[in-house]
């Protein structure tokens, strides 16, 4: 299969370090190795409580910054998806294939709908088949993501399993897909396994007032995160208050086990830096945050900095960025049409193909 990188950010407000270094900033990079298709997931933004007038200024906003971190909107594509309806037809579908027991179990759908389930939205249960569909409209075979994703990837290569399992008698008739290789059997699949890609040392980046909770948008603290619209007084006043401890930092990777915040801190380092923790201690083993500190805020306004202005820069021209999601989904949808006709034919819709 066609080698392809697909993934996606909600346009929910707030975005932040950790959606920068775990994610965004891992999609420039793959550029220069796969065609990529980024995604600002609007209708997922609707699966729980929203306003309109926010909505529109949040899509842009995560637009901006795919731009303004370097993704190049020409050689790739980039577009929300509400302007591409395959992705709520093949979510449809899917819905039909993954199983209710499969849903219950995810850790974020527990997490959002909380004690109060039975007031969740339907959107909130049924989110992870809509991101399985927004992947597999493309028959993407890599997704990069931060770690807190992991489980819905997986997800998503169970649906493609039982999909390429469950027809794989008939994908074969209409001559579709490809042979795969699926436990012990040879099996004609049409979706491929999606590989995800997390890792580095931001995968899973960390709240700067709690080192063992995760950074959020939704975090009540504004202390908590670096949002990318920060200026640099924003930035080193935050990292400045950030929770930290009294001792020097270690030597090695193993002496930051038990402290979170350490371990947080020199995790960001070593991402803005592109690098890992062990160069960072090897650098900073034996100093204490008083002379730490100062370094990461020197290197976090060096490279947050200039994103922060370009964003700014794209914001004031809301037109612009509406064109390039414009011309982003119509690209989009040149590769989703064709798929969604193999798919509806090989599920057995009447008149599927034109
Ligand atoms: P979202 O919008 O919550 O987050 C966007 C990306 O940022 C990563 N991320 C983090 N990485 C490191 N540290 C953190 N503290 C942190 N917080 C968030 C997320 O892992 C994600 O990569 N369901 C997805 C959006 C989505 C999607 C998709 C992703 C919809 N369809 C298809 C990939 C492919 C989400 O809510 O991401």
């Amino acid at each position: 299969m066609t080698p392809r990188v697909f993934s996606g950010i909600q346009p929910t407000g707030n975005l932040h370090l950790g959606n920068y270094l775990g994610a965004i900033k891992r999609f420039v990079e793959l550029q220069g190795e796969m065609e990529c298709v980024y995604c600002v997931v609007d209708m997922h933004a609707i699966t729980m409580p929203f306003e309109p007038a926010e909505l529109d200024r949040n899509i842009r906003e995560v637009t901006a910054a795919f731009l303004a971190a370097g993704i190049d909107p020409k050689a790739h594509i980039v577009f929300n998806q509400s302007q591409v309806k395959e992705h709520a037809e093949l979510a449809w579908i899917f819905n039909c294939i993954a199983r209710m027991g499969w849903l219950r179990r995810m850790t974020q759908f527990k997490e959002k709908a909380g004690k109060r389930a039975e007031e969740a939205s339907v959107g909130v249960f049924a989110y992870p088949s809509l991101m399985a569909a927004d992947i597999l409209a493309y028959r993407a075979t890599h997704v990069p993501v931060g770690e807190d994703q992991k489980q819905h990837l997986e997800l998503t290569r169970d649906i493609a399993a039982k999909f390429n399992h469950d027809f794989s008698a008939r994908i074969s008739e209409l001559g579709l897909g490809e042979d795969m290789e699926m436990g012990d059997e040879t099996v004609r699949g049409y979706f491929p396994l999606t590989e995800p890609i997390i890792g580095g040392p931001a995968a899973r980046v960390m709240s700067l007032r709690d080192g063992t909770k995760k950074m959020s948008k939704s975090d009540p603290s504004d202390l908590s995160r670096i949002v990318m619209t920060d200026d640099s007084d924003a930035i080193a006043k935050k990292f400045k208050k950030a929770k930290s401890d009294a001792e020097v930092l270690p030597e090695t990777v193993e002496g930051l086990e038990g402290r979170p915040e350490a371990d947080n801190l020199v995790g960001i380092y070593a991402a803005l830096a592109d690098t890992d923790r062990a160069a960072v201690l090897a650098e900073f083993g034996g100093q204490g945050f008083g002379a730490f500190k100062p370094a990461l805020i020197e290197l976090a306004v060096e490279k947050l900095a200039p994103i922060n202005r370009e964003m700014r820069k794209l914001m004031d021209d809301p037109a612009h960025i509406d064109a390039v999601l414009a011309d982003g989904s119509q690209r989009a949808r040149a590769i989703a049409e064709p798929i969604l006709a193999d798919v509806k034919a090989i599920v057995g819709f009447v008149g599927a193909r034109g």
